[in-house]
């Protein structure tokens, strides 16, 4: 009986001869915001529909080479995933539950008509990227070094249908906190104009073109004083923001978060939902109106809402502004149960509590 098993990449390394001296990545570091820095190296690995995946490279930081009917430009043939890089006490560095978004990275591949990369290649160009640039991965209180893999269409082609050349690429970004005001509440719009996605649509895949779409209610979000945008379905039913997912806490100590087909599904949302349920506190994932909200908070009902996502971490929303009402307030303090969440859950992640889920791989060796 044989085996099925996937053949080991063979990576061809080149040195980035202009990398950061030591002095200028610390000086990044010691402030690295969110998205605006990237280290050294990227990772990448090429796909056709005779040869599989070959030439896996990890290579100098630089522009992609791109054909200007690469079918990406043209019809958004793109995914992507977002996960982070810890540095613990003892300088070892680790990320969190990788296979989920390898998982997550095939289930967006085959809605987009994309390969879908094996979960070892994805963890190997993870470890490939940390063995030569890991320096990057910084070290101060609530930093990591934000992992983007992505996979385009790269194929020159002008005829609608999937391409029969693909890459995938990896890069990294020291990342501080996602939005300006650290973990303190924040306020997000409630989209009703726009939607972020449909039945039967992308919106539970990780592509490029959902975050195309969320841009302009994003951007009414920013003009009525708002970090993020709300979308629902129907008119009536909570998805999740621009970029993270949100659940709402009850009084009796309930968490409810929508349930949807057409929203992203976190793996922060999953991890903090399970870390409530190891509490002993219920946990609903159904649908859930804009009115339920608005009445649970009027009758003190709904005591918490907070977002959640890599990036987000878990953020407290401290007020929903919509056209004509208003939830909550831009003062409000952030929720007990939010914070003690977002504790554990960060204790997890830079290995300051027990890792009793087996969420962590080390990525260093
Ligand atoms: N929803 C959207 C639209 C996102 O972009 C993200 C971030 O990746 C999430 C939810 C949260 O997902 P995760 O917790 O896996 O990062
Ligand atoms: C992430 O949290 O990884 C995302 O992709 C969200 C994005 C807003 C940065």
């Amino acid at each position: 009986m044989t085996i099925a098993t996937t053949p080991a990449l063979d990576w061809q390394v080149t040195r980035n001869l202009a990398a950061r001296s030591p002095q200028e990545r610390d000086a990044i570091l010691a402030n690295p915001g969110f998205g605006q820095h990237f280290t050294d190296h990227t990772v990448d690995v090429c796909w056709s529909v005779g040869g599989g995946w070959h030439r896996p490279r990890v290579q100098p930081y630089g522009p992609i080479s791109l054909d200007p009917s690469a079918a990406v430009l043209h019809y958004g043939q793109e995914i992507f995933e977002g996960l982070k890089a810890y540095r613990h006490a003892d300088g070892s560095i680790w990320t969190f539950r990788p296979e989920a978004n390898a998982a997550r990275m095939q289930r967006s591949a085959r809605r987009l008509a994309l390969p879908e990369l094996p979960v070892e290649y994805f963890i190997d160009a993870l470890e490939q990227l940390i063995a030569i640039d890991g320096e990057w991965v910084p070290s101060e209180p609530e930093t990591s070094l934000y992992l983007r893999p992505f996979m385009f269409a790269k194929e020159a082609f002008l005829g609608v249908r999937p391409a029969n050349k693909v890459a995938f690429y990896l890069i990294a970004s020291p990342a501080g906190p996602y939005f300006s005001g650290g973990v303190a509440p924040v306020s997000i719009w409630l989209s009703t104009n726009y939607a972020r996605a449909g039945k039967g649509g992308t919106g539970a895949a990780k592509t490029g073109g959902n975050y195309a779409s969320s841009l302009l209610p994003q951007a009414e979000a920013a003009e009525n004083g708002c970090q993020q945008v709300l979308f629902l379905s129907e008119d009536t039913y909570l998805e999740e923001l621009g970029g993270m997912n949100v659940v709402l806490v009850y009084r009796d100590g309930t968490l409810v978060t929508p349930d949807s087909d057409s929203i992203l599904e976190g793996i922060t949302r999953d991890s903090i939902l399970q870390l409530a349920r190891d509490r002993g506190h219920r946990v609903e994932q159904r649908r859930v109106t804009i009115d339920e909200w608005r009445e649970g908070a009027a009758s003190g009902d709904i005591t918490e809402v907070f977002a959640c996502g890599t990036a987000a971490v878990v953020t407290p929303i401290g007020q929903l502004k919509a056209a004509d009402f208003t939830i909550g307030s831009p003062d409000a303090v952030a929720g007990e149960v939010t914070m003690s969440l977002r504790e554990e859950l960060t204790d997890i992640q830079y290995g300051r509590v027990e890792d009793r889920h087996g969420w962590l791989h080390r990525l260093d060796n």
